[in-house]
């Protein structure tokens, strides 16, 4: 795409000067300085922590615009970074073209294909199959801390459970997937860096992947057998005689693992996190459980994922030709960063958006994202977080925080936002 000269970053209004990003303490609380950001910058240029200059769209308006918009491109050859720069900042796909080439790295027709074919095996019913597996999953690993009265519950509870749980989807062997388990925990500790060890795991899961789909599609007979896996799923999938190959079907699996994981393990933690901050909306939730109802339930996670999503920026879009958001131009070439985060606290859109509300009704947040690329695994992540908070809370009714909440750590990642650790405290309970 022909390079352009960047656009000018819009002029700070005088005496205020535009907050520090990427900061620790914006780490720990982002949302005064997103706020400050709707107000007085609402598409910014910034410099990101790796280098590369970035726009910042932090309206709820801007934000669906640009989602939905075909011109903000999802791949990575459209960025206008200067040649040297390449695979040094972290962008996807600026990496292993091969393992990149999956849903949030490409644009129609290419994405319209694949997500039809994987629509077609990720299906909303196959996930409600599911649920009583998340339910014995979800139980498991509360029974591992229930008599011990205390536990992280980031390590013990929301890191294990996505896991197994996409991984049981998938159809992973049982005793396989702790090496899935390891992998993981390196790539959330250590970000989606492509460094080292997690470089090393990334490869090792991939490999992996790229063998039990061969195995699977020589085992696969003409009759779908019932409950069949995911991937004897994808593998199957057709849509006008087409499949997905091998390699196609190697990155579909590896995406549903990568951006099913640290997502749901965020949507748990940030989620607990807001509740037991939250003391009032938490009894409130607790009471209508005790009461065996759901209703407060399915609005409350839907409201965490607004107030404290797993999500803080959408992933990576790149301007194909110029064009205007929230009246400002931005240049063929530029990349975009559209901040979740900040649209679903923006008060043009939400009222009273810094209040937690578990019974918020029009609640069109775009924790998600929107359009083309909203997520796939929404009725999954809805399904494990609503399991999880849930049966943590029926199950230890009077948990809290150990500890003091200003000493909480979050991950500082550039897209995500989530806890290192949660500690708890709570009355211990005899597991059978
Ligand atoms: C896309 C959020 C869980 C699979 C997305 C996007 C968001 C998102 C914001 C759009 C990104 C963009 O437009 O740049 C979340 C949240 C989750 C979650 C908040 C948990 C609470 C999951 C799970 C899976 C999954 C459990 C699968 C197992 C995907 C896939 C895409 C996607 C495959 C790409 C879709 C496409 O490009 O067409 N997700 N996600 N997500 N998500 Fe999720």
């Amino acid at each position: 795409p022909p390079v352009q000269p960047p656009a000018q970053p819009p002029a700070p209004t005088p005496g205020q000067p535009v907050p520090e990003l990427f900061s620790w303490e914006f780490a720990t609380d982002p949302y005064p300085a997103y706020a400050w950001l709707r107000e007085h910058a609402p598409v910014h240029r910034t410099k990101l922590p790796s280098g590369v200059e970035a726009w910042l769209v932090t309206r709820y308006a801007d934000a669906k615009q640009a989602l939905a918009d075909g011109r903000l491109s999802k791949n990575p050859a459209h960025h206008d970074e200067p040649a040297h720069a390449k695979g040094k900042t972290g962008i996807p796909g600026e990496r292993k073209a091969e393992l990149m080439t999956h849903l949030l790295n490409i644009d129609p027709p290419d994405h319209t294909r694949l997500r039809r074919l994987v629509s077609k095996a990720f299906t909303p019913r196959r996930v409600a199959e599911f649920g009583s597996r998340v339910q014995e999953l979800t139980d498991q690993l509360i029974d591992e801390f229930a008599g011990k009265g205390e536990a992280d519950l980031i390590h013990d509870f929301a890191f294990p459970l996505p896991i197994y749980a996409i991984c049981d989807l998938l159809g992973v062997p049982r005793e396989d997937q702790d090496d899935f388990r390891d992998w993981a925990g390196m790539m959330i500790r250590h970000g989606g860096g492509p460094r080292g060890g997690v470089a090393r795991s990334v490869k090792k899961m991939r490999g992996y992947l790229a063998e039990l789909i061969h195995r699977k599609r020589q085992e696969l007979t003409d009759v779908p057998a019932p409950g069949e896996d995911l991937i004897s799923g994808l593998i199957r999938a057709s849509d006008h005689g087409e499949h997905l190959s091998e390699n196609e079907a190697a990155a579909m699996a590896f995406i549903l693992l990568f951006a099913g994981f640290e997502t749901t393990v965020n949507l748990i933690g940030n989620g607990t996190y807001a509740l037991l901050t939250h003391p009032g909306e938490r009894r409130r939730l607790q009471d209508s459980l005790a009461a065996g109802r759901t209703d407060l339930l399915a609005t409350g996670v839907e409201e965490l994922l607004r107030y404290d999503g797993p999500v803080e920026l959408a992933t990576w879009r790149f301007a194909t030709e110029p064009l205007s958001v929230g009246g400002q131009d931005i240049a063929a070439g530029d990349p975009v960063l559209v901040v979740l985060a900040a649209a679903d606290r923006d008060p043009e859109r939400f009222q009273h958006p810094d209040t937690l509300d578990l019974s918020r009704r029009d609640n069109q947040h775009l924790g998600y994202g929107h359009g083309i690329h909203y997520c796939l695994g929404a009725p999954l992540a809805r399904l494990e977080g609503q399991t999880a908070l849930a049966t943590l809370l029926t199950r230890l009714p009077d948990l809290q925080l150990a500890g003091d909440s200003a000493d909480l750590r979050w991950r500082g990642g550039l897209i995500m936002r989530g806890l290192r650790t949660l500690p708890v405290e709570f009355t211990p309970v005899a597991t059978s």
